[in-house]
């Protein structure tokens, strides 16, 4: 049983769960990534059950787009009902680490939006404590040394991601060793770096519900 498979049934089964509380008015936020690409093929399959989707990338919008399923802009005042969404690394307390696909920012707008937002994830993103996958921080291209410099004052190790530009135009740094013991914390820590768009720590904003695929069938918690 490999990960894809683990990926797509959690997927599937966020799926299940939010299908009956569908209307025609009801828009969806689908985030970035492989798991999140297995559940927007899902969504495909009940396109004319809902209005819309609200995308989280660009990667995204385009599959979306491909799929025939109507995608709307955030900005004008839009209402999510649900943000579906996979991560890096989720802790016991359901916090996250997320923008391994660069997409953090956007996700994270989306997810604060959302009335409910599920997490989906196959079970080898489950960890004790977060801060083994580095953490993702996009910043303002010319404010990236300003920010690594504080990044490393806050006892991180950041690494600039070669060849990679969000969607919003920025750098990401990959920060290595920083203790993520009290996410909330440093989530708003590095969020007052000056030069700093956002931060992969969803500890602010954790997910409603994380759906997990393991060997051994669906977790909820
Ligand atoms: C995208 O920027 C990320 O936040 C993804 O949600 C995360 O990297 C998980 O990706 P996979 O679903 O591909 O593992």
């Amino acid at each position: 049983m490999n990960s894809e498979y683990l990926k797509e049934t959690a997927a599937i089964a966020a799926l299940k769960f939010i299908e009956p509380q569908l209307e025609s008015t009801t828009i969806i936020g689908v985030g970035t990534g492989s798991t999140a690409s297995f559940f927007i093929a899902a969504l495909s399959e009940i396109k004319q059950k809902f209005n819309a989707a609200v995308s989280s990338s660009e990667a995204s919008t385009e599959q979306l787009k491909k799929l025939d399923i109507n995608v709307v802009d955030l900005s004008v005042g839009r209402k999510v009902q649900f943000y579906i969404d996979g991560a890096d690394e989720v802790a016991p307390d359901n916090s996250l680490i997320k923008g391994g696909g660069a997409a953090l920012t956007r996700e994270k707008i989306v997810a604060t939006s959302a009335e409910q937002f599920i997490c989906i994830v196959d079970d080898s993103k489950l960890v004790n404590k977060l801060g083994k996958f580095p953490l993702p921080v996009e910043v303002i291209p010319m404010a990236r040394g300003l920010v690594a410099e504080h990044l490393v004052k806050l006892g991180g190790l950041p690494e600039f991601r070669e060849g990679t530009l969000t969607d919003n135009g920025n750098a990401i740094l990959d920060v290595y060793d920083l203790d993520l013991s009290s996410p909330d914390r440093m989530e708003e820590e590095i969020n007052n770096i000056v030069g700093v768009v956002c931060n992969g720590l969803f500890a602010a904003t954790r997910p409603d519900k994380v759906i997990i695929g393991g060997k051994s069938g669906l977790t909820i918690r």
